[in-house]
């Protein structure tokens, strides 16, 4: 049997969605794709290396609904996030006749939910969309919230907002996942305790590790919390409430692109987080304590804390495509306190290279 920990409802403009956290919940899934009136063609969209392991029991789960499922095979990596990929699983679709009624079910971390999220966003001008999120960031981040996107000459250039009609959240899949994606995924949860639920660093600083299976359940819980309630006030990010979860982001995303994902996305954030707290300090925001409690914590669990061997122009120049660059000017979140962040709309090259270097 499956033990559902937790439901959290997110209520978006758009759409109305439940998230369902616990374990075992892969091979029930046709219990929730039928509560949420699922049925007819599905498509599974995700890597090999997981079709491999967990393939079956979505299939034989779906085979349970009297339908079946066309499994699409992406390659690993940032670099499937690309219009060639999007085109080949449109070209799937279209072959096996796929209508507006149809299902993808984006099976995987982040790079499979931003690139089956667009797919399901735009073929047809939107189909169902199921999130299943194999990594811990996926699962506390990318999987809530409809952000869906592709890389072209830069990242997450070509997207859109739109929300899944549920999501699956299976703990049981963590336990095969490396240990440094689940400590990349560990820097988004680290996020919300810094910005939205200081309670979240109390468990991580005082938990024992490896982190036992309830304490797990109880993060993933508060983040996907944190990130519903901020997508719910500000689902399509217009009002300076979600770009709050943005911390760590500007900084992290150029460090992303300037070492060629060789950094991958947690660890690139958690390298932000750290010189978007300085910048604060710098700044005269915040008490420098906070920096040094944050890199207690993110040490902790294995992550980067600073930008090392890097190019710091590279970095730069990196940031000169975000998208939160306004009329030319960088914005950027930065802390107070914890649990208090504010947006930053004026903040300099040269104060973030100042920052780097340090
Ligand atoms: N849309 C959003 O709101 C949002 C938010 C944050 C990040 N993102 C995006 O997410 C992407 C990063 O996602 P990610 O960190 O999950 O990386 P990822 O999707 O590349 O997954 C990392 C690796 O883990 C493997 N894997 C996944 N689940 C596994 C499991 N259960 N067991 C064993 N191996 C497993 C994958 O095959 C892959 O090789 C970036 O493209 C980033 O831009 C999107």
């Amino acid at each position: 049997m499956f033990r559902l920990i937790s439901t959290v409802q997110v209520k978006t403009c758009s759409k109305c969605y439940p998230v369902y956290i616990g374990f075992n919940l892969l091979d029930f899934l046709n219990v929730f794709l039928s509560r949420n009136d699922l049925k007819g063609k599905f498509a599974l969209v995700s890597h090999k290396s997981l079709i491999d392991i967990y393939g079956g029991k979505i299939i034989s789960s779906i085979n349970r609904l009297d339908s079946d499922a066309v499994i699409i095979d992406v390659p690993e990596g940032e670099e499937s996030k690309s219009l060639n990929v999007l085109t080949q699983i449109y070209d799937v679709l279209v072959n096996n006749r796929f209508d507006r009624w149809s299902t993808i079910i984006a099976f995987g971390g982040g790079v499979i939910g931003d690139l089956a999220g667009f797919t399901a966003a735009t073929f047809m001008r939107g189909i169902n969309l199921v999130q299943i999120p194999s990594t811990l960031l996926a699962q506390v981040d990318s999987s809530i919230g409809g952000k869906v996107a592709i890389n072209y000459r830069g990242k997450n250039i070509i997207g859109a907002f739109y929300q899944p009609n549920l999501v699956v959240t299976d703990l049981n899949l963590l336990k095969s996942l490396p240990i440094r994606e689940f400590n990349s995924g560990l820097a988004e949860v680290i996020k919300y305790g810094v910005v939205v639920d200081p309670q979240i660093l109390n468990i991580l600083e005082n938990c024992s590790k490896p982190l036992p299976d309830d304490v797990i359940a109880e993060l993933v819980t508060r983040s996907c919390n944190c990130k519903a309630r901020i997508v719910e006030a500000d689902e399509r990010d217009e009002k300076d409430i979600r770009i709050m979860l943005n911390f760590g982001h500007t900084i992290g995303h150029a460090i992303e692109a300037a070492s060629n994902f060789k950094i991958n996305h947690g660890e690139a954030i958690a390298i932000g987080m750290v010189y978007e707290a300085k910048l604060s300090v710098m700044l005269g925001f915040l008490d420098v304590d906070v920096v040094d409690r944050l890199i207690n914590i993110l040490s902790r669990f294995g992550l980067p804390t600073s930008v090392n061997q890097l190019d710091i122009e590279r970095i730069l120049s990196s940031l000169r495509y975000d998208k939160k660059i306004k009329h030319g000017k960088i914005r950027l979140i930065l802390l107070k306190s914890i649990g208090n962040p504010i947006v930053h709309d004026d903040v300099s090259i040269g104060s973030i290279r100042k920052v780097l270097k340090m």
